[in-house]
């Protein structure tokens, strides 16, 4: 006689047969027992998609049908046929005389299995499922460094055209997560995850490229790479990039390389191309170098077919500004080595001047010792301004021509931060150049936000931006908070979060924040955050959907009923 296994009890077949189906609380399990034919089963009664008790739904031919979503279960398995919907947990039965015995030993590891859904949510760009899976990859690795990286490998090798907008917001949202509230960041990873899906979904896959044959140098592929890219030959110049990852460059020359590239030509992709880039090693940065051949190169392409300013007219006419720039860039003196007093000097000339002026000026810094990143952060700094003076009688669109130049401005500094080089130093001068092309943006400019009583400020920012266009009130609250910065930044952070996602508004308050922490103690330190709050409220309140799907899957990880009459 076989000898039983199992030793929980959960009921008796009787009773079982004679009703169809029973619910029973066992060790903290809500379990649907159920018959079909001849055979018992036993189930987790909580639907995996959104928790629909599972005892009101349809046994057919093995099949359970969930009657909320009619997302379809084998019975024999758990597996679903929905995607939309998660395998359901089922428990092995073992029947004796009138008794049911189930086993409830775990029987899979939910963090393992988090990992295969998030790969299923990012396939089939299914929201609640990457924020399910956010969630739990999130509580077990509070880094948030795991699902991340299932984010990049996915999104690099997801769309044949390489490098996109979901993951430069992955990488935004995946720098500010450290800075926002704890329970804000498994949805920062949610909302970054889940833009890599849409912005893959329908897009053939890449297929990558080996590197040469043989050993290469890296200096030399370095000079074939630009060369390629400025024919925009975007297959060569990928095979050159990998080639050089092959050959051992080091991560100062790629990103020299790819800087270099990038600034060949002037503003590429009105300064997109260059921040992308720049995202790309900040990428690299929190998932490891090891990754850097994938995710370098999703960029050749990138790269390759930017729109080059050259050919713009604003950048011609009335005045050229790519021959003022070439000529400047002729004479670009070696940076000092920092100290450099004329900043102040430096911003307004920038803001208010003529080009040549602003070239001139920038030149002249340099020539007094500023250093490359120095120059760069004044240029920045300018670019916040023209945010933070944005007036709202402007067009609405326009809100984005500042915002480019900031974002390039800032990630221009970010890669000379990283790895100067007189290549990229060419950027701080097309930056300014850009943020003089805005000069009507400013006109007439608002007035920076006097500081006022600044109590209560982290709570009633939320309120104000669920109100549209307050972009003065916002700005003033931020001008006036005097208490602990960090708490500031995670609230700008925690409102942003709550807003259907917006690609620029999302890299608006990740470059204000990285500047504001980098002017930390300067009299400067607050402007960047007050550019980001104006920003932020302009484009808030978003119908805010896309949380709420968060929040569902966050209720349901809880063990919440999401439907007031389940028991
Ligand atoms: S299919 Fe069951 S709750 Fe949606």
């Amino acid at each position: 006689m076989a000898t039983r296994e199992l030793t929980t009890r959960a009921a008796s077949l009787d009773e079982l047969r004679a009703k169809g189906r029973l619910v029973v609380s066992l060790d903290g399990h809500t379990i649907c027992l159920l018959t079909d034919g001849d055979a018992v089963y036993a189930v987790d009664n909580r639907c995996p998609h959104m928790g629909f008790p599972l005892h009101r739904g349809t046994v057919s031919d093995g099949i359970l049908t969930c009657h909320w979503h009619h997302a379809r279960f084998d019975l024999c398995t758990g597996g679903t046929f929905d995607q939309f919907a998660d395998e359901l947990r089922r428990f092995p039965v073992e029947v004796e005389g009138d008794d049911v015995y189930v086993d409830l030993t775990p029987r899979r590891d939910p963090v393992e299995h988090q990992r295969g859904r998030l790969q299923v949510g990012l396939e089939r760009n299914i929201s609640l499922v990457v924020a399910k899976a956010a969630i739990v990859l999130v509580e077990a690795d509070p880094s948030g460094v795991d699902a991340f990286r299932a984010g990049l490998d996915f999104g690099v090798w997801r769309r044949a055209d390489g490098w996109n907008r979901g993951l430069t917001t992955l990488t935004c949202l995946m720098n500010l997560m450290p800075r926002v509230a704890a329970e804000d960041r498994a949805a920062a990873l949610y909302h970054g995850l889940t833009d890599v899906a849409t912005d893959s979904a329908g897009f053939e896959p890449r297929f990558p490229l080996q590197p040469l044959p043989g050993a290469g140098d890296p200096e030399r592929l370095a000079r074939w790479f630009r060369r390629f890219v400025e024919v925009r030959d975007a297959e060569g110049a990928e095979r050159a990039l990998v080639s050089a990852v092959r050959a051992g460059a080091t991560r100062e020359q790629l990103a020299d390389m790819l800087f270099a590239a990038a600034t060949d030509h002037r503003y590429l992709d009105n300064g997109h191309t260059l921040d992308f880039v720049n995202k790309a090693l900040e990428a690299l940065d929190v998932a490891g170098w090891e990754r850097s051949d994938a995710v370098l190169a999703s960029l050749p392409a990138l790269l390759a077919f930017s729109a080059r300013m050259e050919e713009s007219n604003a950048w011609r006419n009335p005045v050229d500004l790519i021959a003022l720039l070439e000529d400047a860039f002729e004479r670009l003196p070696e940076p000092g080595r920092g100290g450099w007093g004329g900043r102040a000097e430096l911003v307004e000339t920038i803001l208010s001047g003529e080009a040549a002026e602003i070239l001139e000026a920038l030149l002249a810094a340099l020539r007094a010792g500023a250093s490359a990143i120095e120059l760069a952060s004044a240029v920045t700094f300018a670019a916040a301004m023209r945010i933070a003076r944005f007036p709202t009688t402007n067009e609405f669109g326009d809100w984005d021509t500042a915002l480019h130049t900031f974002t390039f401005a800032n990630a221009v500094e970010q890669g000379l931060r990283r790895s100067p080089s007189r290549e990229l130093l060419r950027g701080v001068l097309d930056a300014a150049m850009s943020v003089h092309l805005d000069r009507f943006l400013n006109v007439p400019a608002t007035r920076l936000p006097a500081a006022a009583d600044g109590h209560g400020v982290l709570t009633e920012l939320p309120h104000l931006l669920d109100k549209q266009q307050r972009v003065d009130e916002a700005a003033t609250l931020v001008a006036s908070y005097a208490g602990d910065p960090d708490e500031l930044v995670a609230a700008l952070g925690s409102c942003l979060l709550r807003e259907d996602r917006n690609f620029h508004t999302i890299q608006c308050v990740e470059a204000a924040v990285r500047q504001h922490e980098l002017l930390r103690g300067t009299d400067d330190e607050r402007l960047p955050l007050i550019a980001a709050a104006r920003y932020l409220a302009a484009h808030a309140p978003t119908a805010r959907s896309q949380r709420q799907t968060y929040e569902i899957a966050r209720r349901l990880h809880r063990g919440e009923n999401l439907y007031e009459d389940v028991a």
